[in-house]
């Protein structure tokens, strides 16, 4: 090294000399000495180099949109790890051990853990739904909690799915909060992201972390519920799953205040990607993974 080291030194100083040459000369300039730097100086007039602005992605986009409403009626943001342990994602959101409705989730497990207890094992989320169970660990009720991020299940690509893709989800724990609250809360949100005149209807869903549970569909803001090929004729679009907390549910944070018996509350996530999908008319959700800056800077 000290060799090349070496024969870099007299170019380096070189530079060096030459450069404070020009300055000096060009904090005393004679019209000569001008002349000369002319060609060495840089041309201050040139036009610079334009740097893009850059744009927000547009589920970044969509995702600030709704954090924006919830914002509005009082909630707050939390944040929980990509990388979660079984027992967030799956056991104190009241899905046992062996349930099947693990099985719907499609989980990506990280290798190698065979020899830990079942729920230290990690995984990368199905879903932003452990950020409600960290949410009531770290706070007592009342709470009006969101959360948004990437969530990971093992599906092949294609223009509907990708194994990697965003939710956001919602909290809320109080007294007597009940279905109606969650159905106002919900179309009231709907309308703010889609158009006043979109309405929403709820239908029996399952989810184990939800008692009762529901899918939310809402009448499509492009026909306005006729039929056409973005609600595929059907003048309805399915969005969300939603319902009142389970008891159960409670019962794993029972002793931060959270006692069933005294509290009630609503939650619900939904799919950052689809509601941009819907929002912008992306007919393929790769589109949004790829970085094209083609696709990507007519969101700017
Ligand atoms: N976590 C559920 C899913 O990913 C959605 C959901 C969230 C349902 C909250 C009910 C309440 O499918």
């Amino acid at each position: 090294m000290g060799q090349s080291i070496n024969e870099l030194r007299p170019l380096v100083e070189t530079r060096v000399a030459e450069v404070e040459e020009r300055v000096a000369l060009l904090a005393q300039p004679t019209p000569d000495a001008l002349r000369s730097l002319d060609r060495l100086v840089t041309d201050v007039t040139l036009p610079g180099i334009r740097r893009p602005l850059g744009a927000e992605h547009p589920v970044v986009k969509t995702t600030n949109e709704i954090v924006s409403i919830f914002r509005g009626l009082g909630y707050s943001l939390e944040e929980g790890p990509e990388i979660e342990t079984d027992y967030y994602n799956f056991e104190s959101l009241n899905f046992p051990p062996n349930h099947p409705a693990r099985d719907t989730q499609d989980t990506l497990f990280v290798a190698g853990q065979d020899r830990k207890p079942q729920r230290e094992r990690l995984l990368l989320r199905t879903h932003t739904s452990p950020v409600q169970i960290r949410s009531m660990q770290k706070h007592k009720p009342p709470v009006r909690i969101l959360s948004a991020g990437k969530v990971h299940r093992h599906d092949t690509p294609d223009a509907s799915h990708s194994p990697l893709f965003h939710q956001v989800e919602g909290l809320a724990v109080d007294t007597n909060i009940t279905f109606s609250d969650l159905k106002g809360t919900l179309d009231h949100a709907m309308k703010a992201l889609f158009g006043s005149s979109v309405r929403t209807r709820f239908f029996p869903s399952f989810f184990p972390f939800t008692e009762p549970s529901a899918d939310v569909s809402i009448s499509c803001f492009k026909c306005g519920g006729k039929g056409c090929r973005l609600c595929k004729q059907s003048g309805w679009i399915e969005l969300l799953g939603c319902g009142m907390v389970d008891p159960n549910v409670f019962e794993f944070v029972r002793e931060n205040g959270y006692d069933p018996a005294k509290i009630s509350g609503f939650a619900f996530g939904m799919g950052a990607d689809r509601i941009a999908m819907l929002k912008y008319e992306i007919d393929d959700i790769q589109l949004l993974f790829h970085g094209d800056m083609r696709f990507l800077e007519q969101f700017a």
